[in-house]
């Protein structure tokens, strides 16, 4: 071992190491010099370590160690060796594990020096970090950063949990191909030229689906991948271009034996990370009472402000916004603010307003709106809506004086999104979520319906993916009514982020041909696209279904972040942009020439 070379770690030592000579290597996290003394935190993934210099005891002028010491600026990279001592009375750090002990310096060889960091990499409690798109300029400093190290640090112990749940439990891992053909996840494909066949394109994976369904009809019948996944879609604070699923697939089983393994995961990945007890199994919300009860397929069941069906109700007012909606088919819907008719004023809820703004800026055409008080409800359109209307609405709304009350009408689907959009916005706007960060209410949202119209294109889309198996009772209605037809799918959804999906598959060739054609694939397309799908099902494919958890989503619940980049290592910006290397970047006009481009 050379000299340099460290003895222990920034984060082990102890008071009992009181005497011991020990050599650490690290970075510098701060250096504070007096005439007499120089301090230096030194820091590695382990933890920090208070150094002290003390110039040449018995002479003015400080020795050449002290001098070093001094020079040493914030993130050079030394080694340092010394004796270990109790810290004076009353300056010890109980922040810090190793906060009761310093090391005395006896040398120090500077293994590297740096110039004045861009930003620094110390947090300070209190302090804002600098901008996200510096330090992402410059990850490799700002991974330097202790919580992005803690961060990464507990996504591996996620990521090597669930290994071992599913090793335990038989599954083998398996790779599959990055340069495949378009796998269809809804989002567009990132595609890679061929130089062997010019014309030609790979497509990277939106998903590895159509593989590991192979590998049931191959008899593998468990397997895992910790899968990278690559969509060209817009990004958002919960969405990265490239992201990694736990994807999994399992032969002969049913969505409950799926669901109960996946709920074991989650019970032992919480517990192990973070010493909470999810208790299971986990609720099953049918699609439509999601979307009803919250106007979300992924709703957050931390707090309440649910929303309730008001369009009986409104057909019997004679305000024509509420009526007339009812009539063509639509809804009208309401929230009650309980308790909070106080916290906004008229304007904010007058058209124009922040609140009804939202609305609108959603595509909506208004929010109305009450105020209850002691023995009346005021807000302008109570003089619309008629005594007998009016009397029965507290009881509706289980409404008491001081609550507010917020409606609209639109289509049945759009008025329901509107409110669990505005209900989320009002979770956090009166603070109902504070305190609520280590709060989990996991769930699984089932009974989607298979296919919902496109409008655009005037034909029929699956919900989640094409080979996603309908209801068995539902196979009837495949040619006559698709938009009834559910889907044996279902979502892993916690505080309001999907987390996973999956569904039982097709593994019936000629029902996999019957939903192409609901999707407008002929069956000379089919053929050409999926074929090979068409054709391995014919060959004894077994029952199977799977699941694929987004496990940056899962990290980002675990650490408590609602920023997916901070637990990727190197993320792209909300612009697909990687600030680092300068991602995606012009090529060599010679490189394209190669392609044929
Ligand atoms: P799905 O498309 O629902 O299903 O993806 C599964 C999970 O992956 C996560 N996810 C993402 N995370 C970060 N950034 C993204 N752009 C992104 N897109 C998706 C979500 C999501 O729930 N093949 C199917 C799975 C199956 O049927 O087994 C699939 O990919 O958490
Ligand atoms: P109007 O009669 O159009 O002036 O609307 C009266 C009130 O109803 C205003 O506060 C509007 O914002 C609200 N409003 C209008 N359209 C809707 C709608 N579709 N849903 C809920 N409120 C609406």
């Amino acid at each position: 071992m050379a000299d340099w070379q460290r003895t222990h770690t920034c984060g082990d030592i102890r008071a009992n190491h009181e005497g011991s000579r020990v050599t650490l290597n690290g970075w510098v996290n701060t250096s504070r010099a007096y005439n007499s003394q120089v301090f230096i935190d030194l820091r590695d993934r382990y933890g920090v370590t208070q150094i002290v210099f003390e110039a040449t005891s018995g002479t003015d002028a400080p020795g050449p160690l002290f001098k070093k010491a001094n020079e040493a600026g914030r993130e050079w990279c030394l080694s340092i060796s010394g004796l270990v001592r109790k810290r004076l009375p009353g300056k010890e750090n109980t922040e810090l594990a190793t906060g009761a002990v310093e090391v005395l310096a006896e040398s120090i060889e500077v293994l590297n020096s740096s110039p004045t960091p861009p930003f620094e990499v110390t947090e300070f409690p209190g302090e804002e970090l600098a901008g996200e798109e510096i330090r992402l300029g410059s990850r490799w400093l700002d991974l330097r950063r202790a919580s992005l190290q803690k961060s990464l640090m507990l996504r591996h112990a996620m990521t090597s949990g669930i290994r071992r749940y599913l090793d335990k439990r038989g599954f083998v891992d398996v790779e599959t191909p990055l340069l495949g053909r378009s796998t269809p996840e809804g989002a567009r494909d990132y595609l890679v030229p061929s130089r062997v066949h010019p014309g030609s394109w790979y497509a990277l994976p939106q998903s590895p689906q159509l593989y590991k369904q192979l590998l049931m009809v191959a008899g593998f019948d468990r397997y895992y991948q910790v899968a990278r996944c690559l969509r060209d879609e817009d990004l958002r604070a919960d969405r990265q271009p490239e992201f990694t699923q736990l994807d999994l697939e399992m032969a002969f089983v049913d969505q409950d034996d799926v669901l109960s393994l996946i709920e074991g995961l989650i019970v032992e990945v919480f517990r192990e990370t973070l010493g909470v007890e999810i208790s299971v199994p986990l609720a099953r919300m049918p699609y439509y009472e999601a979307m009803s009860r919250f106007g979300s397929d992924k709703p957050d069941l931390r707090f309440g402000l649910e929303i309730t069906d008001l369009s009986e109700w409104a057909k019997t007012t004679s305000f024509k916004v509420f009526s007339e909606a009812v009539e063509a088919g639509g809804a009208v819907r309401a929230i009650n603010v309980v308790g909070a008719a106080s916290r906004f004023s008229n304007t904010e809820l007058k058209p124009g307003g922040k609140l009804s703004e939202m609305i609108t800026r959603a595509g909506g055409k208004g929010l109305a709106w009450l105020k209850v008080e002691e023995s009346k409800l005021t807000g302008g359109i109570e003089k619309f809506l008629g005594e007998q209307a009016l009397a029965s609405l507290p009881g509706l709304m289980a409404a008491r004086p001081g609550d507010l009350l917020l409606f609209v009408a639109d289509e049945p689907m759009k008025s329901a999104e509107l409110l669990g959009d505005l209900r989320v916005h009002l979770a956090n706007q009166l603070g109902l979520l504070a305190g609520k960060e280590r709060d989990f209410k996991p769930l699984w949202v089932v009974d989607f319906p298979a296919f919902g119209f496109d409008k655009e294109g005037n034909r029929w889309v699956s919900n989640h993916h094409p080979f996603t198996s309908p209801r068995v009772e539902d196979l009837s209605l495949l040619e006559t009514d698709p938009g009834k037809v559910k889907a044996r799918a279902y979502d892993l959804v916690i505080n309001g982020y999907e987390c996973g999906g999956g569904s039982i598959r097709i593994h019936s060739s000629e029902v996999q041909a019957r939903v192409f054609k609901v999707l407008g694939l002929e069956p000379e397309q089919a053929r050409e696209k999926f074929g090979f799908l068409l054709d391995a099902l014919k060959v004894g494919a077994p029952p199977h279904g799977g699941v694929a958890l987004g496990l940056d989503r899962l990290a980002m619940l675990l650490v408590g972040t609602p920023n997916i980049r901070d637990v990727i290592a190197f993320p792209k910006n909300q612009r697909a942009r990687d600030l680092m290397t300068g991602a995606p970047s012009p090529v060599e006009p010679r490189q394209l020439k190669e392609l044929g481009l």
